[in-house]
């Protein structure tokens, strides 16, 4: 799986890095990605940390979905599959942050790093279904999303607070600097494509995904 940015580095900082949102319809070629290594991600994360979440109107905590037990005298945690599935059903999505063990994640990320010559953090989000992942908000940091399977739509909006510092998260300011009325990009993304968002600057700090994710 190889990503065509379709552009020299210089053009991308020149005209989108930090400053416009960028839409590159199919640009990861030979996609060879399938359920199989959903299941890896999500299994080789580790469900009692904070990089792993399940979200269904906010953050749930992890005492409903997420259980202790003794393996041989070592205490261990599990997700409860049953609840998991459930509220996927209801429409959840699934977050695995700072995905390890991954070669095929890693091949795509080492590609934006080297690109860009950032840090790259990786996430998976996994949803179905037609709500909302997340209300309203921005992002402090630049995102690249990668849809993998099957669709996802994002709602973007111009910024309502210019160049947001790590710490300014929006679910903190958004009283102050509420989400504009109007979308600047309303796009579905399909296998393949490839979603840049700025974190600040110009346009789009602001966005709005919904649905999750439709299976095709
Ligand atoms: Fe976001």
């Amino acid at each position: 799986m190889s990503i065509a940015f379709n552009m020299p580095f210089g053009d991308f900082f020149e005209h989108y890095q930090e400053k416009k949102p960028l839409l590159l319809k199919g640009a990861v070629s030979e996609i060879e990605f399938s359920w199989k290594d959903v299941n890896d991600i999500y299994s080789n994360s580790d469900a009692a940390s904070n990089d792993f979440k399940l979200s269904l109107n906010g953050i749930r905590p992890k005492s409903e979905y997420v259980e202790s037990y003794l393996d041989i005298g070592i205490l261990r945690h599990r997700l409860i599959k049953p609840v998991v599935y459930e509220n996927l059903k209801n429409g959840a999505t699934l977050i695995a942050n700072k995905i390890k063990n991954s070669p095929k994640i890693s091949h795509l990320s080492n590609q934006i790093a080297t690109f860009t010559g950032r840090q790259v953090v990786s996430r998976a989000y996994l949803a179905f279904g037609y709500k909302d992942s997340f209300r309203c908000h921005w992002d402090t940091r630049d995102v690249f999303a990668i849809q993998l399977i099957g669709r996802k739509r994002w709602i973007i909006y111009e910024p309502s607070l210019e160049h947001p510092l790590y710490t300014q998260q929006s679910k903190d300011y958004e009283q102050h600097y509420p989400c504009p009325p109007n979308p600047y990009m309303d796009i579905i993304l399909e296998p393949g494509d490839v979603f840049i968002s700025p974190e600040a600057g110009g346009i789009t700090p602001y966005h709005w995904e919904r649905p999750p994710s439709i299976l095709q």
